[in-house]
């Protein structure tokens, strides 16, 4: 077919009045809002599944996919090329950092009674991520947990991916941020190719699952009384409303003190108020909170705990035009890292003092304003947020990741348009910097990582 007919054909489908209604029932049973503005990228995906099952129009592909027999295997055969399924080992290596210095050891001192590990890693694609916590557990902690009964589940949406992360075969490419010891000592090489060893294969089952109409918790999927659930790059794909629903699920699939460890994504840190957040460099935590000791009389409702700021190393000089004719003094490292503790303790009260105690020597930091606009969100006080975030943004229009934050902040509320165009700036900024650079008050999250995280924000917003 020409590339002309092709494209008609892509048109028709868009045009094709049950094409709103097949693209309804992608998003609903894959949670993958990202579609809802790619009509012709959503057109290519159906056109093939069309041309393949030998089926003309919409409504007949609709009819397919509804049958409650050959839609089965058809909605899979569509899943597996909607999905994205990017992945490689030990990916996002401060995550693994924090396993490894916090996490892993928390729970191994959790759980020396019952002598059980249970991970979930939720959208697992072909498996190194869930291979990478098997080889971490095995070659650093194997000593403490030998004799425990250890699994790492790993499920998916996508069976193509399931079937390749079973077989644990893998080209030099999903190494590409592993040191070649690992794969030499973790992996068998056939040719040009990589199989994962059965000591680490082992601990690891593969089954499917479905984060957005899947059950969760379900004890009878063995999703359930996880010690840590791994989600990553998966929600970024999803509707704020989706991710909003599937965090208390998470939360109720771990035991108690379990983390939950999740992408630089999520759109909201209000989700995780029921969560402690613990940050650590260039990696932020949930950890189920522990119950409230048993009172003799109804307990007050504890004050929310909402998600954490990340501090932040001010290191420009104000811009010449300021708001305030004060002189500048840079905050001192100590004052300046108390406002983070406390802001990563949850104690927010006490990190806006002590901000506004540091911003009363140095008004004009773009830094600290924005800091400060983070602290005041966690505390409610929304409008005063954003005007902090702005203030930041005014003082030192290149700041990439107050740019950010404002969108978020205007996303949540509504305002699509205001979003936008903070996301547009985001990803102008980020122009200058390559793709591993790692930006220090934003939690370390990357270049790369941003500009791919916002330009799926920009998605799920739509044409504005
Ligand atoms: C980009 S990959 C991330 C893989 C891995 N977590 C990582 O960070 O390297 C996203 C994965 O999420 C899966 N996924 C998307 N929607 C899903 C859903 N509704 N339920 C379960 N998995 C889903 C995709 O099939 C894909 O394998």
């Amino acid at each position: 077919m020409s590339a002309a007919a092709a494209l008609a054909a892509l048109r028709g489908v868009v045009a094709d009045p049950v094409f709103a209604a097949l693209k309804a029932l992608v998003i609903e049973t894959t949670g993958m809002a990202f579609y809802a503005d790619k009509d012709e990228e959503l057109a290519r995906i159906l056109w093939t599944r069309m041309e393949e099952t030998g089926i003309a129009r919409c409504a007949g592909y609709l009819g397919l996919l509804r049958d409650p027999v050959a839609g089965i295997a058809e909605m899979e055969a569509l899943v597996a090329e909607l999905t994205i399924g990017e992945t490689y080992f030990f990916r996002h290596k401060e995550q693994f950092d924090a396993l490894r210095s916090t996490v892993l050891d928390d729970v191994i001192e959790r759980n020396q009674t019952i002598r059980r590990l249970r991970i979930w890693s939720a959208g697992c694609a072909t498996g190194p991520e869930p291979y990478s916590l098997a080889i971490l557990l095995k070659r650093e902690f194997g000593a403490r947990i030998a004799g425990w009964q250890v699994s790492i589940v790993a499920t998916d949406i996508n069976q193509k991916f399931l079937a390749r992360a079973r077989e644990g075969r893998y080209d030099d490419w999903a190494f590409r941020s592993v040191p070649d010891e690992i794969r030499h000592t973790c992996f068998d090489q056939v040719g040009r190719q990589w199989f994962i060893r059965p000591e680490y294969k082992r601990l690891v089952t593969f089954h499917y699952h479905n984060l957005i109409t899947g059950p969760i918790p379900s004890p009878a999927d063995n999703i359930a009384a996880f010690d840590i659930i791994v989600c990553r790059n998966v929600v970024i794909y999803f509707s704020a409303a989706a991710i909003q629903g599937l965090i208390p699920r998470f939360r109720d699939c771990l035991a108690e003190g379990g983390w939950l460890i999740m992408g630089h994504a999520e759109p909201s840190p209000d989700l995780f108020r029921n969560f402690r957040a613990v940050n650590l460099p260039g990696a932020v935590l949930y950890q189920k909170r522990e119950p409230a000791p048993a009172a003799p009389v109804a307990p007050l409702p504890l004050p929310v705990r909402p998600a954490p700021v990340r501090g932040h190393v001010p290191r420009r000089p104000p811009p010449a035009a300021p708001p305030q004719p004060a002189v500048p003094v840079p905050p001192t490292g100590a004052a300046l890292e108390r406002v983070r503790t406390l802001a990563d303790g949850g104690d927010w009260d006490e990190a806006a003092k002590a901000c506004d105690h540091l911003l009363a020597e140095n008004a004009l930091d773009a830094g600290l304003h924005f800091l400060r606009g983070l602290i005041l969100e966690q505390m409610g006080a929304l409008d005063e947020s954003e005007k902090a975030l702005r203030r930041a943004i005014y003082l030192d229009r290149q700041r990439v990741l107050p740019h950010y934050h404002l969108g978020l902040f205007l996303w949540r509320r509504e305002d699509a348009l205001g979003a936008a165009r903070s996301f547009r700036n985001v990803l102008g900024l980020l122009e200058r910097y390559p793709d591993d650079h790692a930006f220090g008050e934003g939690d370390g999250i990357t270049a790369g990582q941003l500009r791919e995280v916002v330009t799926v924000h920009l998605g799920l917003i739509g044409g504005v």
